[in-house]
């Protein structure tokens, strides 16, 4: 009998810290249903203390999921607690996780606090987290910099203080599979009660070993891997959840471990997580990438189609690939289209918001015989923006663009009521329509990403567009999606201009203080 592994997803916490993938709350909670259809154990929704935002978002995940659990990140003092631990309130099953670092740089140059002063506090939140839940998370901050008899001698009192799942954090990316796995098996061995809780590993991705780390963390005793959609999260982001699954599925010969992970709703998350963050997937990347799949060479497809294991080691249809499917046309009515939305895990607030959709839904139909699951999640994702913030619209955009000729972009834009116009030259029409835009917006940002993808096959697929602005210390993504990438371009900058008037000044969780 393998024991079960726990898939602890923090794509909407750990994730949401990578440059520019803030999410809005309806953002998160599309987010969420739909690790909760993949059957994920746990889902960290946030910081609630964060920003009055952040909390409204875990608060929202969880009233809105109901069979994982949902959880908070809490910093280790009694104010954070008390934010995860209303904002948690009305989940069906909730969970607090607290956190102190406890490597000697972080104790000395960032808490500035003793390491008796550590232990001290990180006793006392497990205290004030209990007040609210019984399910409470123990982080050690930067573990795998940490001293064993230091990581020993405070799991051992946090244990005792009633926390449930010990969390090993390698922060920065430092360790190595070996050593990562030594770790383990020493805290397991040495720590008293340690069979009473769940151990638990969150590597970063730094010198690639995310993945490899926690996977040999299991073989030490690990049964918690934290880990994120698509490998998200800080700097070079944390363990891809979709190879932790597929690694432990795919060698259940050698792991002593299963995950509850239905596996065939991954390439839905995964598309549903890069459309909404802005984030695109690498065609090479395992699992979810466009080419994972893919059989270039002769040789190769010649052996597949003789017999698919000579060179297939996972099938595209365990992971989701074929999900894919037809699911709307041009006579589609209201209902049909409201009731796709709800499938995909979209909720449209108002009657109003669904109209307008559906309007959308009906112009993209005009332009695009099939519509896919992924077009209606672009549609929603790029377009369906909460009034309040949406301070720039796009009216029109004229584009000429021939060989020999300068490319020329005449936009049109809504803002407060008003109609702004602008023309401009520029080295392609892209450009050209941006230089349109920020001849109107002056907006003093500048562009740090601009890639585009195709949603779906075929030359009619929409083309969606993600633009990365910095203006000081913020960066936002935005996204835009069309059947004509200019238009698909020039949405997604207004995007985030308008991501970047509602962005408010949020906590990092990992920030100076306790
Ligand atoms: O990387 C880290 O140490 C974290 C903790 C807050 C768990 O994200
Ligand atoms: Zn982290």
């Amino acid at each position: 009998m393998s024991d079960r592994l726990v898939i602890f997803d923090t794509t909407l916490r750990d994730g949401e810290q990578s440059p520019g993938a803030s999410m809005s709350r309806d953002e998160k909670v599309r987010i969420a249903r739909q690790l909760e259809k993949m059957r994920v154990d746990v889902i960290e929704a946030g910081f609630a203390a964060a920003s009055n935002g952040d909390f409204e978002a875990v608060r929202a995940v969880a009233e809105a999921v109901k069979d994982s659990t949902v959880c908070s990140l809490a910093r280790a003092n009694e104010n954070d607690i008390r934010r995860a631990g209303e904002a948690i309130r009305p989940a069906c099953s909730g969970r607090i996780h607290t956190f102190i670092a406890t490597s000697p740089i972080h104790m000395e140059k960032k808490l500035r606090m003793t390491p008796d002063q550590v232990v001290e506090q990180a006793v006392k939140a497990i205290g004030w987290a209990r007040a609210y839940t019984d399910n409470v998370e123990f982080s050690a901050e930067d573990a795998g910099r940490s001293e064993l008899d230091f990581l020993c001698r405070i799991f051992e009192q946090v244990i005792k203080a009633g926390a449930k799942t010990i969390n090993v954090p390698d922060t920065v990316g430092y360790n190595l599979p070996e050593q990562f796995a030594a770790l383990i098996r020493s805290l397991i061995e040495r720590v008293p009660n340690a069979d009473q809780v769940v151990w638990s590993v969150h590597c970063h991705n730094d010198l690639g070993l995310a993945v490899a780390n926690s996977l040999a963390a299991v073989m030490a005793g690990a049964r918690q891997v934290e880990c994120t959609v698509n490998g998200l999260g800080e700097r070079a982001g944390n363990a891809s959840m979709e190879e932790v699954v597929m690694a432990v599925r795919t060698r259940a010969d050698l792991f002593p471990v299963h995950t509850g992970i239905d596996t065939t709703q991954i390439v839905p998350a995964s598309k549903l997580v890069s459309q909404i963050t802005g984030y695109p997937v690498q065609p090479n990347k395992a699992v979810v990438g466009a080419n994972a799949f893919a059989h270039e060479s002769g040789i190769h497809q010649d052996g597949v189609l003789k017999h698919r294991e000579t060179y297939e080691i996972m099938r595209a249809e365990d992971v989701g690939w074929t999900t894919n499917r037809l699911t709307l046309g041009k006579l589609s009515g209201r209902n049909a289209f409201r009731s796709r939305l709800q499938d995909i895990g979209i909720v449209t607030e108002s009657e109003e918001q669904l109209n307008a959709a559906f309007a959308r839904f009906k112009e993209l139909a005009d332009k695009k015989q099939e519509i896919f699951d992924e077009d209606l999640q672009a549609l929603m994702s790029a377009d369906v923006v909460d009034p309040a913030f949406e301070h720039y619209k796009l009216l029109s955009l004229r584009v000429c663009s021939e060989t020999g000729e300068v490319p020329r972009a005449a936009i049109t834009l809504g803002a407060a009521g008003e109609e702004l116009k602008a023309e401009a030259e520029g080295s392609g029409p892209v450009d050209a329509a941006f230089k349109a835009l920020e001849k109107i917006v002056s907006s003093g940002t500048e562009l740090l990403l601009y890639s585009v993808n195709a949603i779906t096959g075929g030359t009619d697929a929409q083309g969606e567009v993600t633009v990365r602005l910095a203006k000081g210390e913020r960066i936002v993504n935005g996204q835009g999606a069309d059947t004509d990438i200019i238009v698909a371009s020039a949405k997604a900058y207004i995007n985030a201009l308008n991501r970047l008037g509602s962005e408010v000044i949020r906590l990092d969780p990992q920030g100076e203080t306790v």
